[in-house]
């Protein structure tokens, strides 16, 4: 019997033991002992957890499945945001990047970078303290993201605790890298998928995001997942030191026992980028997974801190992309789909064809115009083009090869779903279905609309669902949705006894919102998630949101009379009003935005212009209303502060003239912190 003083010290020597043949079996592909006995070491640790539970901890190698399936995704705010990438498409794009940095680093005439192949994945943030993995989160908005920790675990190449053979370990660092799927894994998965009658994924992208989207890791832990790191967001340096470059940074990441992409390297000019440009272009296609352009970043850390970030990427990198792929094939039919809000939009149906990897089928075709310009029709040949995540696009038809006695493509009068007429609005290239929420396809849209992730947020309630509770009558409109109740959906097709009761709880548990969600939730035209935050900033709580009237809403910065006349249509149908207090009487809590005015900026009439390294615009802007602030669009007499980013223009001058108060990023962000 093992002395119970010496219990813990056993468990962590196993961890550390079963970490280092783990990494070499599955990273490194060279095992230095046999599975026999790897699996010994493996059946101690189980057999001492099974006896002393308190030393099960959440790093151990044995908690990497099995963890039971999740009620929810957490949302967890990241320490340091998860920023995205400027582009260039072209070496004057690269030049003009090259240029700018230099611009800034001033002194300096050369900059080297580490280049890097630009993986098609989804980034991840892996938060790893004292050594142990602690939480994982995906991007999400790039501010706060969702907790994927019980996923993250079932990749092997992902180590719950990190080696330290040669260094330190900080006390905490945020690693950020790209989870992916190979082709050829890919490829089995959709062979699989397709031969179970299973949903198949349209590109290798959408089955990594589709596999860290699960509730349940046994999905993740099914689909071969592998993951490179690229990059770091928060660091507790404490007695840890960073290196000094990017590519040290990877090479110690490496030593941590974390994959990273062999084929990264460092150019010591912009020159030597084409070049990696070139060399990584013609060995694309003998990849083992998907890439789509290159990414660079300067090298020495030091200098990307002092070149900042603009908006939400940073200065010190650019995604160099690839050109965008070009496939041809034959148009087998054109439909039209509605939209929301009524939108039609037509939509090719094409003999599928590879493009880059990726099976093309469909291409919409942003409005009618579209398909006069191109004059495209039912069984013509047509080239596509397919770049990134992008919607395919029809570039042109050959009209050589169009078959004789071809039907030019006609307004559509009205659609086989609803009776109800289609107009073209004039001066808008699209067409539109009258019939409102009396069309089926537009009030599925909508029920879509409001429940999505960036509105009420209601888990597990998709598409195929809401058709099936519309279909069955249980929901007509957004309160019915509050007013279902187990026994209604627990005989309905594909539900259970614990998926009804999860659905219950997700649409429960949706009833506490913001006033921002709930406003964008409503799928008024023209209000996107910005108009709505904007409109919940302005009027506090829903009540007031309800009664306001034309001037208010004109008075509000950045809504303009087109938005503004959709809100009050909106507003001045009583089906809607009425709508929106049966919501509330159900229980839908959408809270108010508290603003303190207590503080240097409260109803101080201020106007913002540049760019800030730290924070977004749009982020400030939100920040100074929060906290009772004016925020115009114009300097005049009456503007108390002017804060100035980079570039500020002509309202510093203006600004200066009337001698106004500047306020500058730090200075700002300082007042706004006390
Ligand atoms: S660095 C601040 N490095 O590209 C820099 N990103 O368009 C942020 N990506 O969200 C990322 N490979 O998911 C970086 N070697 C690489 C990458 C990479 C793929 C993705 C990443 C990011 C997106 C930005």
């Amino acid at each position: 019997m093992i002395d119970k003083s010496k219990v813990k010290e056993r468990v962590l020597e196993l961890h550390r033991l079963i970490n280092i043949h783990s990494h070499n079996y599955h990273s490194l592909d060279a095992p230095t002992i046999n599975d026999h006995e790897y699996d010994a070491l493996f059946n101690e640790l189980l057999d001492l957890e099974s006896k002393f539970p308190q030393h099960k901890y959440s790093y151990s190698p044995s908690q990497r499945v099995g963890g039971k399936p999740l009620e929810g995704f957490k949302k967890v705010e990241h320490i340091a945001p998860m920023l995205s990438l400027d582009n260039a498409f072209n070496n004057a794009d690269m030049t003009d990047f090259n240029k700018r940095l230099l611009d800034r680093l001033v002194g300096e005439e050369v900059v080297a970078f580490s280049c890097e192949p630009k993986l098609d994945g989804i980034a991840v943030n892996l938060s790893y303290r004292n050594g142990n993995l602690e939480i994982a989160t995906t991007r999400g908005d790039g501010k706060v993201g969702e907790d994927i920790t019980h996923n993250i675990k079932t990749l092997n190449s992902i180590p719950l605790s990190l080696l330290n053979k040669n260094s330190e370990l900080p006390n905490f660092i945020e690693i950020r890298g790209e989870v992916f799927i190979e082709k050829k894994d890919f490829d089995l998965a959709n062979t699989k998928a397709s031969d179970e009658g299973t949903k198949t994924f349209a590109n290798p992208r959408n089955a990594a995001a589709g596999s860290l989207r699960q509730l349940d890791p046994a999905v993740a832990a099914s689909r071969p997942l592998k993951f490179f790191a690229h990059g770091i967001g928060h660091i507790e340096e404490g007695s840890f030191e960073l290196p000094g470059s990017q590519s040290e940074l990877l090479k110690l990441y490496k030593s941590w026992g974390l994959p990273i992409n062999p084929l990264s390297t460092v150019a010591e000019d912009i020159t030597a980028c084409e070049d990696y440009f070139q060399k990584v272009s013609s060995d694309r296609e003998n990849l083992p997974y998907e890439i789509d352009g290159v990414v660079y970043k300067v090298n020495d850390l030091k200098k990307q801190i002092s070149l900042g970030q603009v908006s939400r990427a940073p200065r010190w990198a650019i995604a160099r992309k690839f050109p965008a792929e070009v496939g041809t094939t034959t148009v087998k039919k054109i439909s039209f789909q509605v939209g929301r809000v009524g939108s039609i939009t037509p939509v090719a149906e094409f003999i599928p064809v590879n493009i880059g990897g990726v099976s093309v089928s469909h291409a919409s075709i942003h409005n009618f115009d579209e398909i006069e310009r191109l004059d495209v029709r039912e069984g013509d040949v047509v080239k596509i083009k397919r770049a990134g995540d992008v919607i395919p696009q029809i570039i042109s038809v050959d009209k050589n090869k169009r078959k004789k006695g071809s039907q030019k493509i006609s307004l559509p009068k009205r659609l086989p779903c609803c009776k109800n007429d289609l107009i073209k609005i004039e001066g808008e290239a699209i067409l539109r279905c009258t019939a409102g929420l009396d069309c089926p396809a537009q009030k599925t849209g909508s029920l879509i609309h409001f429940v999505s992730r960036n509105a009420l947020n209601i888990d597990g309630l998709g598409e195929r669902i809401i058709d099936l509770l519309v279909e069955q009558g249980l929901v007509v409109n957004f309160a019915d949705l509050f007013r279902l109740r187990k026994e209604n959906i627990i005989n309905l097709e594909g539900f259970g006894e614990k998926s009804a009761t999860n659905l219950i709880n997700s649409i429960q548990s949706s009833k506490e919102t913001t006033l921002s969600r709930f406003i964008y939730s409503l799928g008024i035209r023209e209000v996107g998630e910005a108009t709505a935050m904007n409109l919940a900033l302005n009027f506090n709580n829903i009540s007031n949101f309800i009664d306001a009237s034309d001037e208010d809403l004109l008075e509000i910065n950045d809504i303009g009379p087109v938005a503004s006349r959709f809100i009050r249509e909106f507003l001045s149908n009583e089906e809607n009003t009425n709508l929106v207090k049966d919501l509330l009487s159900l229980g839908v809590n959408p809270r108010e935005i508290e603003i303190k005015n207590d503080n240097p900026f409260s109803s101080k009439l201020i106007v913002i212009t540049g760019s800030f390294s730290t924070i977004a615009r749009s982020q400030l802007k939100e920040e100074l209303i929060r906290v009772g602030a004016r925020v115009s669009s114009s300097v005049s007499s009456k503007t108390d502060y002017l804060v100035a980013g980079d570039k500020p223009g002509s309202k510093l001058s203006k600004a200066n003239e009337l001698g106004i108060k500047i306020l500058e990023e730090a200075e700002v962000l300082s007042l706004l912190k006390n």
